[in-house]
């Protein structure tokens, strides 16, 4: 039997401890969001991460372009909040669309306002081991991972999955914090030889019932990261197959409920830090 790792509540209280702090700085931290295009997912995320900053106290701006907008002007409105002393962090929602160049907008964005970490300057930092900020998945997975105390150090991480977002930062991190960390993708040539080591298994593969009770070692922590959309009924799902699986592991992640909630509440968190940082309250 495991223990389910409560992502929602979690999440709630750092939005709480968030405003706390936001309400005694010398002015609101500010995020700027930019959504090209209609997709129906990112609208919602988008929604959502302008009602965070509600809730937290901090001033926000929206930017909704056509799906045909030109990289130009995109590249526009990240020069122009680049110099805007309001806005504290930047982030253009993922995907975007085709006739942008996802690298070019990216290394737009000031590194000192790149509240996703994806720069690749945070990228080294990262690397590194030293960045202030890290992207949200990653970032909310790490702090589940503290708030249940989960050990890391000495332990053996596997992570399924190596896009730039979620699975190449989670595994720095967990680096960072003295695991060993095995990364695990389409081309593994085995991969239940792979989980079935891990203490601490992550996944973010975007393939529903991917992970199967079997491919899990007793007593393993898991983390589901994915959002699998079932078209017939519209409810979310992740990779892994919860029924297997819970009974063989000591924590598991719901879905939705678990990781979903935590990356929203670290976009807050990263929002906060950089405009501390900005203020001058956080040494680099
Ligand atoms: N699309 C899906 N996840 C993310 C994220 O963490 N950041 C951005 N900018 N876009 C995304």
């Amino acid at each position: 039997m495991a223990r389910i790792i409560d992502g929602k509540a979690l999440a709630a209280g750092i939005r709480e401890q968030i405003k706390t702090e936001a309400a005694v700085l010398p002015r609101q931290p500010g995020l700027a969001v930019i959504l090209a295009g209609e997709d129906p997912a990112s609208q919602l995320y988008v929604r959502n991460k302008v009602k965070d900053c509600e809730e937290c106290g901090f001033f926000s701006r929206r930017f909704d372009l056509s799906a045909d907008a030109s990289e130009e002007v995109l590249l526009g409105i990240l020069n122009k909040l680049n110099a805007d002393s309001r806005i504290d962090g930047i982030l253009v929602q993922l995907p975007i669309p085709k006739q942008m160049d996802e690298k070019r907008i990216i290394e737009t964005i000031s590194p000192e306002k790149d509240v996703d970490a994806f720069h690749p300057l945070n990228v080294g930092r990262m690397v590194r081991g030293d960045s202030p900020v890290w992207p949200c998945t990653p970032a909310g997975i790490s702090e589940m991972l503290k708030a249940y105390h989960i050990p890391v150090d000495g332990k053996i991480c596997v992570m399924v999955g190596r896009s730039n977002i979620v699975g190449k930062p989670m595994g720095l991190r967990l680096l960072r914090d003295h695991g060993t960390v095995i990364y695990c993708h389409r081309h593994t040539p085995d991969l239940q030889a792979m989980t079935r080591q891990a203490d601490i298994l992550i996944v973010a593969a975007g393939c529903k019932g991917l992970i199967r009770g079997s491919m899990v070692k007793e007593g393993a922590a898991v983390i589901d990261v994915a959002m699998n959309r079932d078209p017939e009924t519209g409810k979310f799902t992740g990779d892994v197959v919860f029924d297997e699986v819970e009974p063989k592991a000591s924590f598991i992640t719901p879905v939705p409920g678990g990781v979903g909630p935590m990356t929203r509440a670290m976009l807050m968190k990263n929002t906060l830090t950089l405009a501390k940082l900005h203020m001058g309250l956080l040494e680099k």
